[in-house]
């Protein structure tokens, strides 16, 4: 059963998350001014912990704020909520805190705001996902992970509106990343996924999929994907920490492929599934 009220870490203190509560005046709150982390855990343990604090550093230094906590006291942290070996998922969360008046330029001194709880996953729809396209709405620093998502809920939202799981976000005729994932596309046998760079988001399961395909010689190349080419693709996945390699079937109401979970995505997702068990095993 899932705990309605898990114990949280808020600055510093473990509290039940229904005491958890930071200022209105918060810039997390008033401006979006903040960075987050979505983490996976199978077996209790993070998958590519450390990949995923490298790049919070990364977000943490491109909004012009220090480390709030070392490695080590993060992974303490995430010890301590981690409760059980059932797959879980730790949402961290960084701001730049508390300021006296609402004011856009930072306050000086003023300490960040960290939050970090652990929740369930919840399933993975083995049988794929519908997706639409989008005209890519948001701006030009997309490498951040901001917690300012209004572009991405607005996307999803008319996805979800759709019948859809994803919204697939299209920037100058090329397919980029979806609302909340990396994409990827078969193409003529090849893999496909988008070169990284300020227009995406660097996804740690992005990386991880690159890596197995590598590893495997399953024929990948990192480059752009145009509209046409994604409405020709014969596989099409989206992939983030908590939905892992999900194919999308249907694309603006189109079949992609035959309308089912293609070979290759069969392939990879095994592959995908063994390291989590790895993990799960300690090894
Ligand atoms: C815009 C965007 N792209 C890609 C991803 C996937 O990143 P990761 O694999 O690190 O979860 C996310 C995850 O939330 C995201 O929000």
């Amino acid at each position: 059963m899932v705990n309605q009220d898990p114990i949280v870490y808020l600055n510093g203190e473990f509290l039940p998350l229904s005491q958890a509560k930071v200022s209105v005046l918060d810039r997390g709150f008033l401006f979006g001014d903040g960075v987050y982390e979505v983490i996976p855990v199978y077996g209790g343990r993070p998958l590519r912990l450390a990949e995923h604090l490298e790049r919070l550093g990364k977000s943490l230094s491109d909004i012009r704020m220090e480390p709030p906590l070392a490695a080590e006291e993060w992974a303490a942290i995430f010890n301590s909520l981690i409760q059980g070996g059932h797959d879980q998922q730790i949402y961290l969360q960084v701001t730049r805190g508390v300021g006296t008046r609402r004011d856009h330029a930072f306050p000086p001194g003023i300490a960040p705001t960290v939050f970090a709880m652990c929740t369930p996953i919840a399933p993975i729809p083995a049988a794929g996902v519908k997706a639409i396209t989008v005209q890519d709405i948001r701006w030009q620093w997309c490498h951040i992970k901001a917690i300012t998502l209004l572009a991405n809920v607005l996307q999803r939202q008319q996805a979800v509106e759709a019948g859809c799981a994803e919204a697939i976000m299209v920037r100058d005729g090329y397919a980029i990343e979806g609302a909340a994932s990396n994409l990827f596309a078969v193409v003529e046998g090849v893999l496909l996924t988008p070169p990284k760079g300020t227009d995406i988001l660097p996804g740690i399961t992005r990386d991880l999929v690159v890596e197995i395909a590598q590893a495997n010689a399953i024929p990948l190349q990192e480059r752009k994907i145009s509209l046409a080419e994604l409405n020709q693709a014969e596989e099409v996945w989206m992939t983030s920490s908590t939905r892992e390699v999900l194919p999308i079937v249907e694309l603006d109401g189109r079949k992609v492929g035959n309308g089912e979970p293609g070979p290759v995505w069969v392939r990879m997702n095994a592959l995908y599934q063994r390291r989590k068990e790895l993990l799960r095993k300690g090894l």
